[in-house]
């Protein structure tokens, strides 16, 4: 017999702060909780239900997914739609559920980019395999070059119109096309939520690249993925390459990159946020959170543990 969960009910009052999603009516937890890594079909199930449960437990809302996320592709989702049957179907008000589609998916013309027929198709299939009716938020994952932007941005409107999506957000589109998102999205009555960008302490394109100035001018939320650098800004790499990492499974984080001055660089980094009593991981977080226009870091996790000590950026 499964155990059956029962929420923490302090999980309001359990240190976790909430912040508005630019201008609207959204409130997101500072912390979110992505299912890029860790939830599909190759990890272990009460694994990841149990970091799942400590997450709305400790008041994360927000999880974050993608067509595409597992391995196996669409697996992420089908953990998603087995916690909701398990676990998360009582709550489902209290959760704020996200996906994407935009890179590849299934094989042929139709299951890769952005047209119309790939996002309505692959949002169809996200919501059967999540056992869910509509998402909170559906994303364009990356800009389509070779699409007319009105196809994509007309589609991502529709989806809204036919119920199936409450939000749309865009993710890695450069700033000319999100500016023209922005202004096609507001024309209809369809504002744009957020916007999805890698940014950390290694990585601050958004802001060079005044993507997250555009965003807190034009009240969109920005959410911050990869804000530990897929691991490198904790204490995971600092002493050799653990077995049971993301960087050993090799395909995503590759050795190559911890080159000796990478490593130098997050030696210091760990020493300066130790100095102040923190951990890398702590201080890389609170880093991102004070960046002016930032509503949420979309952290992974492959444990509890690792999430407990995130939540400590707070
Ligand atoms: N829009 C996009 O194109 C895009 C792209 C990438 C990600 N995302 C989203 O962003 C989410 C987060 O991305 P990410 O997984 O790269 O985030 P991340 O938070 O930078 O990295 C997560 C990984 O870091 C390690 N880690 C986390 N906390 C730790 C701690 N306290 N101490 C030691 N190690 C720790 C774990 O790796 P180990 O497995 O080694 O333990 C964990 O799986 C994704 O799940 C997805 O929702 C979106």
């Amino acid at each position: 017999m499964k155990e059956m969960y029962t929420a923490n009910e302090n999980r309001y009052d359990n240190g976790m702060k909430y912040e508005r999603c630019g201008r609207s009516g959204v409130l997101l937890p500072k912390v979110s909780l992505g299912f890029w890594h860790n939830f599909g079909s190759v990890d272990p199930y009460e694994r990841s239900r149990e970091i799942t449960h400590y997450a709305f437990d400790h008041g994360i809302t927000h999880f974050d997914l993608a067509n595409n996320y597992g391995p196996v592709y669409g697996s992420a989702e089908e953990t998603m739609g087995r916690l909701m049957d398990d676990d998360f179907s009582p709550y489902r008000d209290e959760l704020f559920i996200s996906t994407k589609a935009g890179y590849d998916m299934w094989p042929g013309p139709y299951g890769n980019w952005g047209s119309r027929k790939y996002l309505m198709a692959s949002l169809d299939q996200s919501l059967k395999r999540m056992h869910l009716d509509y998402v909170d938020l559906f994303y364009s994952h990356r800009f389509d070059p070779e699409t007319p932007m009105e196809e994509t941005l007309q589609a991502l409107v529709d989806i809204v119109r036919a119920g199936k999506a409450l939000y749309i957000g865009i993710s890695n589109w450069p700033l000319e096309p999100l500016r023209f998102a922005t202004q096609y999205l507001k024309e209809r009555d369809v504002p744009l939520l957020i916007y999805q960008g890698k940014l950390n302490m290694l990585n601050r394109e958004p802001i060079e690249q005044g993507i997250l100035d555009f965003c807190a001018q034009e009240g969109v939320g920005f959410i911050a993925f990869s804000p530990l650098a897929q691991g490198l800004l904790t204490d995971r790499y600092l002493n050799g390459i653990p077995a049971d990492s993301r960087m050993s499974k090799g395909k995503f984080l590759k050795e190559s990159m911890l080159t000796p001055e990478l490593l130098a660089q997050l030696r210091e980094y760990n020493a300066q946020a130790q100095s102040q009593g923190k951990t890398l991981a702590e201080s890389a977080l609170a880093w991102i959170l004070a960046q002016n226009g930032v509503t949420s870091v979309l952290v992974g996790a492959s444990s509890t543990s690792q999430l407990e000590k995130n939540l400590r950026c707070l």
